[in-house]
């Protein structure tokens, strides 16, 4: 259990922001990073199809030797969680719960605010974790699958994501929120430029550092002190993820693997 690698899955980018935070807490443990680029975005797919992506990814990085799955995306985390802890042989954790149980903790005025991909806003899932926490809370929330293709771009301070940013967000700033919670991987990547749009009186909650948490919880400590390995694997676009992630992680990505879907990673 000790030297398997910890597996993480989006897909794309996104769960960089979850592997960087991971990483940086866990130096000594190995971890495998599968970002499904062939098939993102995940949002606006039926949930069903999540659910199959979801399965066939983690799948793969079982197959790579994973001790535990994070599962790196709100989406997957609201449709296939529970298909997921059923099925597999080995822990499985989301973002929803550990970035409800933040975001709880942050609130003064108890009004909060949830933005996320179309999936993850009409699963509820959210809103129920966080009223299931505190009952008192309110949640207001706003799908916003746009902010997606900007981070996998890397427009994160363009001035298209600024407006899209405007958009998407104004409405939502009337219900007198005091917290929001980015509930998509993928947004902490926009997240100065969102902090900037609705001002330092709103916290921003991101569930990578929640997770982590969690993940400390679980993981026994690591006994050797050897600096950790990490692979990374992707479905398509290998130089486009290596360019954002570089960005993302502020370092260059020495082992990136393209899988092949059917080759494998598919099999059940
Ligand atoms: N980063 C993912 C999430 O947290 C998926 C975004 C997408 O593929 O639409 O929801």
């Amino acid at each position: 259990m000790d030297k398997k690698p910890i597996g993480i899955f989006d897909s794309g980018v996104g769960g960089l922001t979850v592997f960087k935070e991971i990483r940086k807490r866990f130096p000594y443990e190995d971890i495998i990073y599968f970002g499904d680029t062939a098939r993102v975005p995940y949002g606006p797919k039926s949930r069903n199809t999540v659910i199959e992506y979801s399965i066939q990814n983690a799948r793969f990085l079982i197959q790579q030797g994973a001790k535990i799955i994070v599962i790196a995306c709100n989406t997957s985390s609201a449709t296939a969680i529970t298909q997921l802890q059923k099925l597999l042989p080995i822990p499985v954790l989301g973002v929803i719960e550990p970035g409800a149980l933040s975001a709880i903790r942050v609130t003064g005025n108890k009004r909060i605010g949830v933005i996320g991909t179309e999936g993850t806003i009409r699963s509820k899932a959210y809103s129920s974790a966080i009223s299931k926490l505190d009952e008192n809370c309110n949640v207001f929330s706003k799908p916003c699958p746009l902010f997606v293709s900007l981070a996998e771009e890397g427009w994160e301070d363009h001035e298209v994501t600024k407006l899209t940013i405007k958009e998407y967000l104004t409405s939502l700033l009337q219900n007198d929120i005091d917290t929001l919670v980015l509930g998509c991987t993928h947004y902490p990547i926009l997240k100065s430029a969102i902090q900037q749009f609705v001002g330092n009186k709103i916290t921003l909650v991101d569930s990578a550092e929640a997770v982590t948490d969690k993940l400390d919880e679980i993981l026994p400590n690591r006994e050797t002190k050897e600096i950790g390995k990490d692979n990374f694997y992707v479905s398509d676009n290998e130089a486009k993820f290596k360019q954002i992630a570089s960005k993302i992680l502020d370092m260059e990505i020495e082992k990136l693997i393209k899988v092949k879907l059917g080759e494998g990673w598919f099999l059940k």
